[in-house]
């Protein structure tokens, strides 16, 4: 005869079968305890992923940036300018930073064009000596009025609203349109 014959693991007595009672309050005790931690994982979470996602979800401020004074721009010229943009992400760092090709008309007449390529966002370059933007991407091109001279481009460059206050060049911010 086996000496464990009849008797539960661990050596606690012989093992019965939980009776509907001890059945169910189990089950009940599993639910409220899978209901806690659902509510302990959105309080802790949903603080979080809304901290993550709500300056995605807000409207993008347009803001005037001084991008240099009147004086470094010769008439005529095309020069390519940084400045930030007004973003509300707090970790952007050096990627909050964009750029621009600035041309200067007259004496205080400023256009500026975004540098990326309408067709799928690759930066343009400015080439001085032709007067056009290529695109080394795809091969398109642009002249100097931003307008599509040859490729894939299906819109031309986009421009920033330009002005000048208080002796400075200033391009104001704003989200490009999706081509
Ligand atoms: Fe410029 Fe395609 S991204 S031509």
């Amino acid at each position: 005869m086996s000496a464990h014959s009849g008797a539960a693991p661990g050596g606690h007595g012989p093992a019965r079968e939980a009776t509907p009672e001890e059945l169910s309050r189990r089950g009940f005790l599993t639910k409220i305890s899978l209901a806690a931690a659902a509510g302990v994982a959105g309080l802790i979470g949903v603080p979080i992923v809304g901290y993550l996602l709500g300056p995605l979800l807000q409207p993008t401020e347009q803001q005037w940036r001084s991008v240099g004074m009147v004086d470094e721009f010769a008439i005529g010229q095309t020069a390519l300018v940084s400045f930030e943009e007004p973003s509300p992400l707090k970790w952007a760092g050096q990627t909050a930073l964009t750029a621009a090709y600035l041309r200067r008309e007259d004496t205080d007449s400023f256009v500026a064009f975004a540098v990326n390529c309408t067709h799928l966002g690759c930066p343009v370059n400015w080439q001085p000596d032709a007067r056009i933007f290529l695109c080394p991407c795809h091969g398109g091109v642009y002249y100097a009025n931003g307008d599509v001279a040859a490729g894939p481009p299906p819109h031309p460059l986009f421009r920033y609203d330009t002005r000048v206050n208080d002796g400075r060049v200033e391009i104001r911010t704003r989200p490009l349109p999706v081509a």
